[in-house]
């Protein structure tokens, strides 16, 4: 019997060659062949599960083993030769192995299919650079905190509506940065028990009538159990959706804080200063340095979020099991990888070099009338409803606008004239070091309490990298 076509799956049940642009339409090698890592070590443990269970006999294990060796090294010197014809990444090591120690190489895929081994594949690739993105955000962690540490008690002017709200300490709006990181690796690290569930087993759809052990292959590659549904397992893509969920969060928070680097190091704030390595010049207008790593992080989350919709428009509505729709999982899956990477990674490179300029900081609270809310609590104090102390503190700023003052520069007989409870205590409440150092409670901004929740984060981010 003879075949049309020798290279292609499951030849013999096709009279027709595939047309030439399909073969390359449907391909997947080019950008699958990132897997091909996981791809051996899950066909390492699956030949072993095999072998233990009668299924291969030891020399075929062994030859598997030995041909997967060679295969990865290979691959790592670049001399691999990578074939559409073999369409995927599964193929194309099949194929190699195959040449290299014959029939045994042809048993391997006994009681698998190629729909349970890419999404082992791919649970143990998103595992993997799980691990990758939390080193990087464990270091963006700690260079955050020290540079909090340094400025725990830098007053700067706290904002709402992007309007001088209250006084704050440049440490603490840090350390809210801090707070949104740590909430992304703790989602991390959620989602990846989810993630480390094994697929192998579960075959085409059904599961396979061999006598495999599936809880042998789990704890072959670490996985914390096998699937409990076949079906399921070889179709669902929830747990890559929502690893690219967590992704968007983390390129949200990035966005946000470059949203604020930009403003903070432009000339009209002037609160920082991003050094020179990370910023580039203009072609045309000689005085420009732009900051460029905050605006590409703050472009680039838009691509990440737009991963999440491809992802969620690709499982929509699928019909179980595997579809082939799920082969377009991969390209939005690896750039959600690469990008949140290396935008944590330049991130990270930079926070420690970012100088800020507490002096024109503090220049810009004593502006805004940022001690205006303190006015008012002082005034509560001493019996009057806060609504009325609301309505004396507004007069107050309308002179010191009027005037061009601060609260605090205002004359106490001139704060007289709009309510009799006020006295020269007042000035210890009206200073910018009075607002922030009354705000003790956990959570608030004063420079002791931020230095507490910086100790605390510290402990907590430690902890965190050793369970790494
Ligand atoms: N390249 C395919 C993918 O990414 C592998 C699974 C193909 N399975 C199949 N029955 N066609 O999903």
């Amino acid at each position: 019997m003879s075949t049309v076509n020798s290279d292609k799956l499951s030849s013999a049940r096709f009279a027709q060659a595939t047309n030439a642009f399909v073969e390359v339409f449907t391909a997947s090698v080019d950008f699958d062949k990132r897997m091909a890592e996981q791809d051996i070590q899950g066909s390492i443990a699956h030949a072993t599960m095999l072998s233990a269970c009668g299924i291969l006999t030891g020399q075929e294990c062994d030859a598997i083993i030995e041909g997967l060796s060679r295969i990865r090294q290979e691959i790592g010197s670049g001399q691999f030769t990578w074939s559409i014809k073999q369409e995927d990444v599964h193929m194309n090591i099949e194929a190699r192995l195959t040449d290299l120690i014959g029939i045994a190489g042809k048993k391997l895929h006994t009681g698998r299919s190629r729909n349970d081994q890419v999404a082992t594949d791919i649970r143990l690739y998103l595992r993997s650079e799980i691990s990758h993105i939390s080193d990087q955000l464990i270091r963006l962690q700690t260079a955050i905190l020290n540079l909090a540490e340094q400025t725990a008690d830098t007053i700067m002017p706290g904002f709402t509506h992007l309007q001088v709200a209250q006084p704050i300490t440049f440490g603490h709006h840090l350390m809210a940065w801090f707070e949104m990181l740590n909430r992304d690796h703790e989602r991390l690290q959620d989602c990846c028990k989810r993630i480390n569930i094994m697929p192998l087993g579960a075959a085409a759809l059904a599961g396979t009538s061999y006598p495999i052990n599936r809880f042998m292959t789990a704890e072959l590659l670490g996985f914390s159990r096998p699937s409990a549904n076949s079906l399921d397992s070889v179709s669902d893509r929830d747990f890559a959706i929502e690893f690219t969920a967590a992704a968007s969060l983390i390129m949200m928070h990035l966005s946000r804080f470059s949203e604020e680097l930009i403003l903070w190091s432009s000339a009209q704030f002037d609160f920082i200063d991003i050094p020179d390595a990370f910023c580039t010049g203009s072609s045309i207008m000689p005085q420009k340095k732009n900051p460029d790593v905050p605006e590409l992080v703050r472009g680039k989350s838009g691509r990440v979020t737009g991963h999440l919709v491809s992802l969620l428009m690709l499982m929509k509505s699928q019909p179980l099991a595997y579809n082939k729709d799920n082969q377009e999982d991969k390209e939005p899956l690896f750039d959600t990888v690469d990008t949140v990477i290396n935008c944590l990674r330049a991130y990270a490179d930079m926070m420690p070099h970012i100088t800020p300029k507490k002096a024109n900081m503090y220049t810009s609270a004593k502006r805004g009338f940022a001690t205006a809310t303190d006015l008012a609590d002082y005034l509560v104090r001493k019996g009057m409803a806060f609504r009325d102390a609301h309505e004396v503190v507004g007069l107050a700023v309308r002179l010191g606008v009027d005037t061009g003052r601060d609260l605090s520069e205002i004359a106490l007989t001139e704060l007289q004239q709009f309510s009799s409870l006020i006295s020269d205590d007042v000035f210890e409440y009206l200073t910018l070091e009075g607002s922030v150092a009354a705000r003790s409670h956990i959570g608030g901004t004063a420079p002791d309490t931020v230095r507490a929740a910086i100790d605390t984060a510290r402990k907590n981010l430690t902890d965190a990298s050793k369970n790494q």
